[in-house]
This record gives C-alpha cells, structure tokens and sequence, in this order.
C-alpha cells in the first residue's frame, strides 16, 4: 500500500468540501493520481445507510445512529479505500474516524473506549496519514447553514455543536502526529487553501507546484 489517505473533518459549514475539491484539482494538475470521497457514502451500500441516516422522517437511537456509521465506513474502507491504496491513490475523505468520536463520542455521549472498538474494526488498521481539522466557531458554522434545509444530522443545537467543537481540538491534541488544526475563522477559501496545500508539500516533499 503506497497511497495516502488525507482525511478533512470539522463541524458543518468548516469548509471540507471545497477544500478537497481545490487539493483535488492541484493533485490532478500536477498529474497525481487522486479521488475524492465522503462519508458517509462512497459506495452504494454507503450512500443507502447515508440516506438513512440524514433523513428527517427517521427516529434513531444513538446506538444504531454509530453502528450505521460504522457499517458506512466499514463497507467503503474494503470497497474503496484499500483497492485505491494499493494503486497508489492521494485519498481525499471528507470525514472518517473522528467524526464517530466527535459526534456519536462527545456529541451523543457514546462511551469512548467503545467508539475506538468499532473504529477499530471497521477501518482493520487503515489509519489517515494526515488529518486536517478545519477550525471554524460555532456561529459561522450556523450562519452558514441557514440558507440550506437541515438534515437529520443538523437537527442539533448550538451546545451540541459547541461539544463537537470542543473534541475535533481535543482529538489533535492527543494524536498531533497525524493531526493538523487549522485556523479557518475570518480566512478565505484561497489563504487556507495555500496552508493545506503548504503542508502537504512540507509531509510530501514538493508533490505540487
Ligand atoms: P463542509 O463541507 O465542511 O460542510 P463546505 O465546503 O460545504 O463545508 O462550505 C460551507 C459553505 O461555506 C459553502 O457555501 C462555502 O462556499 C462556504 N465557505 C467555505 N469556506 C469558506 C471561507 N473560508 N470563507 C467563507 N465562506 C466559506
Ligand atoms: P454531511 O452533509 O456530509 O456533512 P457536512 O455538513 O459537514 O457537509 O453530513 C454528514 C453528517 O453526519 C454531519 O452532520 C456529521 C455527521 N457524522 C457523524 O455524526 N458521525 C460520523 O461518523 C460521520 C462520518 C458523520
């Protein structure tokens, strides 16, 4: 397995997506093999538990909620994410292992010994090698979401959010080898940009121009 896997997380609204698609567009400028993916979702099974999970009509215990979770990852990491490290792959992946210990962990209340059981499995030792968590407050994080619908997930209210917050940084201060907090609050979509793709360039040895 030569490839990368570069994990994004975050609260909502912190920028993940259009950060992987920017990093996605420079890997491929520069000829670097990569894909984007998100979870939950990524394959088909994925995407079925992903609309279970974010539909409104849904009630699900908490319990359930992390095992679907799980499932999603489980599914994704053996049909997509090994298959794409053994070619060589750059793996973009907007959110993975953290978002269970943020969310379903600290967010629900789920006991954290236990989340690091079932990560465990379903990832069977396919740590990310750089995770950037994308830092934004809790209020640009709202204001940000107010034009979309909400789904099932963003049924959730600021102390939530706060709590969410709160772990992604607890998180990269206890693995701050894999883990990079940036700074995106008052920053454009372009200077965070150049810092994602600086360090990369730091981890990887100038892979882009
Ligand atoms: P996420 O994937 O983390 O939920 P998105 O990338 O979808 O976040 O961004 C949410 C919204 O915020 C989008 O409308 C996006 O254009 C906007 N946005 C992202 N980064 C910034 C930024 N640095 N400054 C202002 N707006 C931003
Ligand atoms: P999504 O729209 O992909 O996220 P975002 O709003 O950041 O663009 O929705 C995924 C939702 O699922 C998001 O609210 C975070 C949540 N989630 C968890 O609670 N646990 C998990 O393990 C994962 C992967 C996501």
């Amino acid at each position: 397995m030569n490839g990368k896997l570069i994990t994004f997380e975050g609260i909502d609204g912190s920028g993940k997506s259009t950060q992987i698609k920017l990093i996605s567009d420079i890997l491929h400028k520069n000829n670097i093999n990569n894909i984007v993916i998100r979870e939950p979702g990524g394959t088909k099974i994925s995407e079925k538990i992903r609309d279970i999970l974010l539909d409104n009509d849904n009630t699900i215990s908490k319990y359930t909620e992390a095992l679907l979770f799980l499932s999603s990852r489980s599914q994704l990491v053996n049909e997509v994410i090994k298959p794409a490290l053994d070619r060589g792959c750059y793996i973009l992946c907007d959110r993975y292992i953290d978002s269970t210990i943020a969310y379903q962990g600290y967010g629900r209340g789920i006991d954290l010994s236990q989340i690091k059981v079932l990560n465990d499995l379903a990832i069977e030792s396919i740590y990310p090698d750089i995770t950037f968590i994308l830092d934004i407050n809790v209020n640009t994080s709202l204001s940000r979401r107010l034009t979309k619908s909400k789904d099932r997930m963003e049924q959730v209210n600021e102390n939530f959010l706060i709590k969410v917050r709160k772990a992604y940084l607890k998180i990269a201060d206890d693995d701050k080898k894999r883990c990079i907090v940036v700074d995106c609050n008052n920053k454009s979509i372009i200077d965070i940009n150049n810092e994602l793709v600086s360090f990369m360039n730091l981890r990887y040895e100038g892979i882009v121009q």
